[in-house]
């Protein structure tokens, strides 16, 4: 696979990811979206060559925020005195990220200059003028433009000049300003207020991205999943300090119970793939009810249910993992019926589902939890043989305790950490 079609994977990746970094406390705020299609579009004006790339700057520039219980977005007035530690550094970890995905690495330095402004205010690193890249001063630009549409619904348009006039000299190079008023006067005058309305987001998207030229055209498709993985991983250990490696963890363990299942070739690829995606879908679950000390109550407990339906729904938005969707969303079944999301029993759920489910089971009794401290190997075997036949496969809780038996009780006498 290559052109077109890696690129087609690429975009359903960087716009599902973007939905990610913008769902916050149960709300879709869209604001990578609009970033992305103003950005490309004043680029359009001053660079038209480098529009395709200002646009996916646009859909990972506040990537650097995953993780966060906040949201730039809900901060129009954003200066350096309310800032934390970690906003503040937002462009710095999200231009770190970006630069991990290769094809993508170029636009890793314009995404760590997008909250620099030309007077030296801007952050983290007060750079001026021709020191911030003019793709770092687009994204400042578009950034700030969905900010104010975000906070004052009812702006007109000579509000928005005026304001970014304003800004002229301080935040904006004239040449930005030029683009601007230049992109809305004319046929262009409603752009920026089709873009504010969220119905026709999607449709405005979808025009882009279909015209969008390929810009890889070397990746294989088998190349790619393993950059997916590798970015949704990184996005899943920011998100949560108690995950953060769980989901590596799982992956080789679900990788080892299935050799020993005498489980092979692609089968294996993919269980051990869907095992490291197995908590997707906990992006979108509030970080109160995963650092929760004690039990969840009623409505928490069917929030935290849902993580396995947005798992399975991130999987589905990028074409090239679809294979993995019901090993991944399965994974919280169990094997007596009693399970989500669909309670299924017995050899009706998937056998990579059943494997990941054994996975995650060792590695979560044996970690540090908010609620628990790491335990010991032989707590974990007793745990599982409590589980075997009601939780989880007895044949493969079997692979586990003898794996752990052969090649982990050693590790008891060492340390149980
Ligand atoms: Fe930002
Ligand atoms: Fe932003
Ligand atoms: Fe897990």
């Amino acid at each position: 696979m290559a052109g077109k079609s890696s690129n087609k994977n690429l975009d359903q990746l960087l716009t599902t990811l973007s939905l990610i970094i913008d769902y916050q406390g149960g709300e879709q705020l869209y604001h990578a979206w609009r970033v992305a299609i103003v950005a490309k579009c004043i680029c359009d004006e001053i660079s038209p060559a480098e529009s395709p790339w200002l646009f996916y700057a646009g859909l990972l520039h506040d990537i650097g925020i995953t993780g966060m219980n906040d949201h730039p977005a809900r901060h129009p007035e954003l200066t350096m005195s309310h800032l934390s530690h970690r906003l503040k550094y937002h462009p710095v970890i999200g231009a770190g990220i970006v630069g991990e995905i290769p094809g993508l690495n170029r636009v890793a330095p314009w995404i760590r200059d997008h909250h620099e402004w030309i007077d030296g205010n801007g952050f983290p690193a007060h750079k001026r003028e021709q020191d911030i890249h003019v793709n770092s001063q687009i994204l400042r630009m578009a950034d700030d433009y969905d900010l104010r549409f975000r906070a004052r619904a009812g702006l007109t348009r000579s509000d928005l000049y005026e304001f970014f006039r304003s800004r002229v000299g301080t935040e904006f190079s004239p040449a930005m300003w030029d683009a601007l008023r230049r992109l809305n006067s004319g046929d262009m005058g409603l752009f920026f207020f089709e873009v504010n309305d969220e119905s026709r987001l999607p449709y405005k998207l979808r025009e882009i991205l279909h015209d969008l030229p390929a810009i890889d055209r070397t990746m294989s498709g088998e190349a790619f999943i393993d950059v997916i993985l590798r970015v949704f991983g990184i996005v899943i250990d920011a998100r949560h300090r108690y995950t953060a490696g769980h989901s590596e963890r799982v992956r080789q363990y679900a990788a080892i119970l299935s050799k020993r299942l005498g489980i092979k070739g692609h089968e294996l690829k993919d269980i051990a793939r869907a095992a490291y995606l197995h908590d997707l879908g906990k992006i979108a679950t509030p970080l109160s009810i995963l650092d929760k000390a004690g039990p969840l109550n009623e409505s928490e407990w069917r929030m935290m249910k849902k993580h396995t339906i947005y798992t399975m729904e991130l999987i589905d938005a990028v074409e090239a993992l679809w294979p993995l969707g019901p090993l991944a969303g399965y994974s919280q079944e169990r094997y007596d019926g009693k399970g989500y999301p669909d309670g299924l029993r017995g050899s009706k759920i998937p056998l990579g589902a059943r494997i990941i489910a054994v996975a995650d089971a060792m590695d979560a009794i044996k970690t540090k939890r908010s609620y628990k401290e790491a335990l010991s190997w032989k707590v974990v075997i007793g745990e599982l043989q409590k589980s075997a036949g009601n939780r989880y496969d007895p044949e493969i809780i079997d692979h586990a305790i003898a794996y752990i038996t052969q090649e982990k009780m050693f590790f008891d006498h060492k340390s149980i950490s």
